[in-house]
């Protein structure tokens, strides 16, 4: 029986009402990468909150230096394999670089990751130039993770991985597009790379819940991935990154033990620490 049934709230599926409530009581939302079953089952396990099948599959699983070469065949591919395995938690898919160049577009695709994949949330990179496109999904009853703050797609124009609004004038900007991703309907803000201060400042302005990757803990939720929680990333490790795998004590080293001390650091406010966020 789907767990939308359940009388038991902790093991009730995850949906965009739950988690809007969760923000209201300050519970803290735990959403990680996965791209197979196996590792999805771990997640649900563990009580992560959102699995985000993330197009960062370009680099951790594909071997790509950017997330720029990822199709949407390969998004559909891994969000069927998670979604097979995750009842209770919540499933987003990564829109891939130009899946939503365009309104129309961008609707297909995400009808595609929803009815081909079996994702319940897809996910989008951009600020301004996008609140079209997630007001066209809005409004066709498709719930939107809007990624704001850095914006790996666009790695090739911002010339490297940077933290963004440092500067009042694109702190503004960020915030602005927050508000106005919100008023589009979106369902979730997702803040990568920003300083503490404004992706605080940007939470208490909405009232949809803000996950922050390397945003600080003042947000409503936080985000990793998957293979820099277990310490294998390729190549250079973010600041915001940390390997709970190599935290664990002798006598409980596993997968499944590093997944539920990462969960249980968001959900009491030890992660993300100074070391791991922006000033
Ligand atoms: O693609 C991805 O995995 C992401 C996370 C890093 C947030 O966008």
């Amino acid at each position: 029986m789907s767990s939308y049934a359940s009388d038991n709230p902790a093991q009730q599926a995850i949906t965009v009402t739950r988690l809007r409530k969760m923000k209201q009581d300050g519970e803290k939302i735990a959403m990680l990468t996965a791209y197979d079953a196996s590792f999805a089952a771990v997640l649900e396990q563990a009580g992560v909150d959102i699995v985000l099948i993330g197009d960062t599959l370009g680099m951790v699983i594909q071997g790509h230096d950017t997330t720029v070469p990822v199709t949407m065949d390969d998004v559909i591919y891994h969000t069927r394999m998670v979604a097979r395995a995750c009842e209770r938690a919540m499933v987003v898919a990564d829109m891939p670089f130009m899946s939503f160049s365009d309104p129309a577009r961008a609707l297909d695709n995400a009808a595609r990751l929803m009815q081909e994949g079996g994702a319940r949330m897809v996910k989008l990179e951009g600020g301004g130039d996008v609140i079209n496109v997630v007001a066209n999904l809005s409004k066709h009853g498709i719930p939107v993770c809007a990624h704001l703050g850095l914006q790996p797609q666009a790695v090739h124009k911002l010339g490297g991985y940077r933290v963004q609004g440092r500067d009042q004038k694109t702190a503004d900007a960020i915030l602005h597009d927050a508000k106005a991703m919100e008023a589009a309907g979106a369902d979730i803000v997702l803040l990568e790379c920003v300083p503490n201060a404004l992706a605080k400042k940007i939470t208490e302005a909405l009232t949809v819940p803000t996950i922050g990757i390397g945003a600080g803990r003042d947000c409503d939720g936080q985000v990793l991935v998957l293979y820099d929680v277990l310490g294998i990333s390729l190549g250079h490790r973010p600041r915001f990154a940390k390997d709970f795998l190599a935290g664990l004590t002798a006598g409980d080293i596993s997968i499944s033990s590093a997944i539920r001390a990462y969960v249980d650091a968001v959900k009491q406010q030890h992660f993300p620490d100074d070391e791991h966020s922006f000033h």
